[in-house]
């Protein structure tokens, strides 16, 4: 198959293409090809012919406008490995039908039923933190949303498997970069220790989210959250449309993974910038000073933590957790002047996009003022994508602010972070944007300036 009328790109080299270079290193590779050759670029991924598109209203065009004429790209469609036929990695009418299942879960006003349980585990996660203790935060973080995530949508407490779980998880996304690659189908079947690793860590998971179930199957649970969803789904006809066990087995585990490990990472960031803006920090503790007066957040404070939210939506800017979406034609299309083969793969990147100088005038400051809502309105839509958009849209969006904004405010009022001095933090873009060693953290404990303090 060739490209008729190919937007401009690098000359790869022949059979493999880019594929190296863009897995030595991802977000350089991309970054580099949007600054050298534009808003769509034509590059070979292995056998694949792949664009890249970073212009907000062809990035659109894909998740909204058109958005039927993709499926999801090959990275996700290799995740059923692990997550099965769940909401990340179905398609089609299956798809719409299970989106229309979990989505009362996500609602706006369930979602702030949600908050408590957030405050709760995040005061929990503090107890044990010590003024001059040193520690890996992106580690702590992982271990808070996944406990989060366990009791806002399954009523589980998964505390006690929380390093297991991590591990498995890690495991994980390393094989996952593998998974992703051309051919790998066959490197799969070969007994390597990645494949015997990421075997592994599926059963560990399976067994995590087995239990889960079986527990509340077999205990009376009230009030509906995810899973009383899942196991009690009726369709929107009202006659009863019953999940298989494998479909809530797999439903399960994506809202599990999907819905603490981005989070995670969110917050992650954000420490490690606030750690080098004190000026930004300051600016922070007068807003959690103010409108929280010393006492834990709760879901009314939400709204007026406005600086709180600039903050987070600037660390996403920077280090959006998922930091590629991938399609792939289901038939020959157009996009912008050009031809587009069926089965092209076409890369859209909030890594590269949001940190593109047309829209992020000195892109690589950290700046929460970028979020004052004129300077967000000026912008077009799509030069900040870091849920996605159009049908695909993270259904988890809402959730996601209100616990990255409880959580920075409990944390923020007690707690500063330094970063340890020579502990290099790098970004790590697997199937998230992990940092690649953690990120070494020196707590340092803080005073609300409020004279109404609660402790
Ligand atoms: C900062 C946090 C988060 C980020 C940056 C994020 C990002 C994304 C993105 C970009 C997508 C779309 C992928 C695509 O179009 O290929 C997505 C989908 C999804 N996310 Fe999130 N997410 C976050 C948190 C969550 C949470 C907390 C949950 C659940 C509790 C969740 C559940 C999902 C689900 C189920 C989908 C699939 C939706 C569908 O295809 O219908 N996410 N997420």
């Amino acid at each position: 198959m060739r490209v008729a009328t190919a937007p401009p790109g690098p000359k790869g080299k022949p059979f493999v293409g880019h594929l190296f270079a863009f897995r030595r290193d991802p977000t350089g590779f991309l970054l580099g090809l949007a600054r050298d050759y534009g808003d769509i670029v034509y590059f070979k991924f292995g056998p694949w012919h792949a664009f890249l598109l970073n212009n907000p209203s062809e990035i659109e065009a894909v998740l909204v406008t058109h958005h039927d004429q993709f499926v999801k790209g090959r990275g996700l469609v290799r995740a059923k490995g692990l997550l099965g036929e769940g909401l990340l990695t179905s398609e089609g009418t299956f798809h719409r039908r299970q989106r229309q299942l979990v989505q009362p879960a996500f609602h706006r006003q369930q979602v702030t039923t949600y908050a408590e349980v957030m405050t709760r585990c995040t005061a929990h996660l503090l107890e044990r933190w010590q003024d001059g203790a040193t520690m890996d935060i992106a580690k702590e973080m992982r271990h808070l949303t996944l406990a989060i995530a366990g009791q806002a949508l399954f009523h589980a407490d998964l505390e006690p498997e929380v390093e297991e779980i991590n591990e498995a998880l890690t495991s994980f996304m390393d094989a996952w970069y593998t998974l992703m690659l051309p051919f790998s189908e066959l490197l799969e079947r070969l007994p390597l220790p990645s494949t015997r690793r990421f075997q592994a860590a599926r059963t560990r998971l399976n067994a995590t989210v087995s239990g889960l179930v079986r527990k509340r199957q077999t205990q009376h649970h009230e009030g509906a959250d995810a899973l009383s969803l899942l196991l009690e789904a009726r369709d929107s006809c009202g006659s009863e449309y019953r999940l298989t066990d494998r479909q809530v087995h797999d439903e399960v585990m994506t809202l599990l993974l999907a819905g603490h490990e981005t989070t995670a990472n969110a917050l992650s960031w954000t420490w490690y910038l606030l750690a080098q803006h004190p000026d930004v920090e300051r600016v922070l503790h007068t807003e959690l000073d103010t409108v929280l007066a010393g006492r834990p957040p709760t879901v009314n404070d939400v709204e007026h933590l406005r600086y709180t939210r600039m903050v987070l939506a600037e660390a996403m800017r920077l280090y959006p957790p998922a930091w590629i979406i991938g399609r792939q034609a289901i038939r020959e299309c157009a996009i912008g002047i050009y031809r587009v083969p069926k089965h092209a793969v076409v890369f859209l990147s909030p890594y590269v996009t949001q940190r593109d100088p047309r829209y992020f005038p000195d892109p690589d400051r950290f700046d929460p003022q970028r979020w004052t809502p004129d300077a967000q309105a000026a912008r077009p839509r799509f030069s900040y994508f870091p849920f996605g958009g159009g049908p695909r849209q993270c259904l988890g969006e809402p959730f996601a602010w209100m616990e990255g904004i409880v959580v920075i405010a409990t944390v923020a009022q007690r707690w500063r972070m330094r970063l340890i001095p020579g502990h290099p933090v790098t970004p790590h873009p697997r199937l998230t944007l992990r940092p690649k060693d953690g990120i070494g953290v020196i707590l340092e404990h803080r005073k609300p300036t409020s004279a109404h303090s609660c402790q």
